[in-house]
């Protein structure tokens, strides 16, 4: 045991004190224990339900510090978990194919990677993509009819529109989404038994290296028969991490937009004064939509990192090998940072928020996101001039798991109303 390991365990002797991420209580509300992690000015570690443990970092100048530390790595959690006494499987699984992709890698492989999907995520390229975003909001909007009694949100609106438009930008049958859907809840939110998540795994690559030889035979006018060619032209990108590729952008196309939309409507619908703002004055929807992602971000903590050396983040020394978590949504709601930070102001300044990372890993998609936000909840306010929640928000049940904060169900009722006839 190192000098430093010995602090720490000084520091930190009594496990009970430690919180654990993802009880109820946290589950519902993340903020409360953020902002004591805050209060408290040090890292502290915390436990994940799976027994792990992890530091984390709740601070917005810690936060934005880590997330540029070159100390803190990515590539080799897996091993590490093991390591740390995880069972095999979920270790086994996360060294997986699938979980080589370029948010589990370091440079150089990280740049190799993401070189070759840059230039399909510029705010350029996205935007072309506008006009077929329009129009897969529209028909959700017409499917959705005058609103009914009640309406849920995520399944007939906002889970179908980000997971239509990756499916097609990456030349994936939109007929297949319900599968993916449930993959990717049993492997990204830890949902199920290890079993379920290891046959998920396992459906899911089996899935993509048939896909992937489906483009090699007939290339489309998609992103992953241009990644295909890219690995048949050279040997800059294995089979593999096609394969991976192509799982991190479905995942991450899917698990998170669809929360930037309903945690946004549920924003405004619980903030009527904002609501009002917003439907008079809409070219304040861009500014709502950061505001949207600082104050409920769908991506609530980090990935994990791991420190390669003794690394020091707000006076503490976390020694080698242990997992570090930024809180991003801790660090955007840090008053040193934003002023009154638990109100909703979609006229503030929300420049520098974390909600999409920091740093190399800083997101890809973020062009995608904000535009998909933008056309879904400005359609969706022209559409319906009376937005309401169907039950108390206390009744709302939160997503568990450590990355994701969105709603389990978004029920509204709904109304269209002489205001949205001019909308
Ligand atoms: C509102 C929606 C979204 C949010 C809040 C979000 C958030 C994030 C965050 C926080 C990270 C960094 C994670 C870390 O450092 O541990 C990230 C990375 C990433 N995101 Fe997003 N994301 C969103 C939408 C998307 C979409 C639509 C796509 C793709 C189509 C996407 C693709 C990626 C990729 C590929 C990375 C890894 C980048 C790298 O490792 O260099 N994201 N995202």
């Amino acid at each position: 045991m190192t000098g430093s390991e010995t602090k720490v365990t000084r520091k930190f002797p009594d496990i009970a004190r430690h919180d654990v991420l993802t009880d109820d209580e946290f589950v519902k509300d993340p903020y409360t224990l953020y902002a004591r992690l805050r209060e408290e000015r040090e890292v502290h570690p915390v436990l994940l339900p799976d027994g792990l443990r992890v530091w984390l970092v709740a601070r917005y100048a810690d936060a934005r510090a880590a997330l540029t530390d070159n100390r803190l790595k990515k590539s080799g959690t897996g091993a590490l978990m093991e390591a740390n006494g995880l069972s095999n499987e979920a270790g086994t699984a996360r060294r997986d194919v699938l979980f080589t992709h370029m948010l589990n890698s370091d440079p150089p492989d990280h740049e190799r990677l993401r070189r070759l999907v840059t230039r399909a995520f510029t705010v350029r390229r996205i935007e072309r993509l506008r006009p077929r975003i329009e129009e897969i909001t529209a028909d959700l909007l017409d499917a959705m009819g005058d609103g009914g009694e009640s309406v849920d949100l995520l399944d007939a609106f906002a889970f179908p529109l980000p997971i239509t438009v990756i499916c097609e930008l990456l030349g994936v049958p939109v007929a297949d989404r319900d599968d993916f859907r449930r993959w990717s809840d049993l492997l990204i939110t830890g949902f199920g038994t290890d079993d379920e998540r290891l046959r998920a795994g396992a459906d899911m690559t089996a899935y993509l290296y048939k896909l992937i030889e489906d483009k090699r035979a007939a290339p489309g006018d998609d992103l992953l028969s241009t990644l295909v060619e890219v690995q048949e032209g050279g040997d800059s990108l294995t089979r593999d991490e096609v394969v991976a590729m192509g799982f991190l952008l479905l995942i991450a196309g899917h698990e998170t937009t669809v929360n930037l939309i309903a945690n946004g409507v549920l924003a405004l619908i619980t903030h009527p004064d904002q609501l009002a703002l917003l439907r008079a004055d809409r070219s304040l929807l861009r500014g709502a939509i950061e505001e949207f992602l600082r104050y409920e971000g769908p991506v609530k903590n980090t990935t994990l990192r791991f420190t390669a050396e003794p690394t020091e983040i707000a006076g503490t020394v976390i020694p080698e090998n242990q997992f570090v978590v930024v809180a991003l949504g801790g660090a955007d709601r840090d008053p040193d940072r934003y002023a009154d930070p638990d109100r909703l102001d979609i006229t503030r300044d929300t420049t520098g928020h974390l909600a999409f990372g920091h740093g190399i890993h800083y997101c890809l998609g973020a062009p995608l996101a904000r535009l998909e936000a933008e056309v879904a909840i400005g359609r969706l306010l022209d559409r319906f001039g009376h937005i309401d929640l169907a039950v108390a928000p206390e009744e709302l049940r939160w997503r568990g798991g450590l990355l994701i904060r969105g709603a389990e169900e978004l029920p509204l009722r709904l109304a269209r109303s002489l205001e949205s006839a001019a909308g």
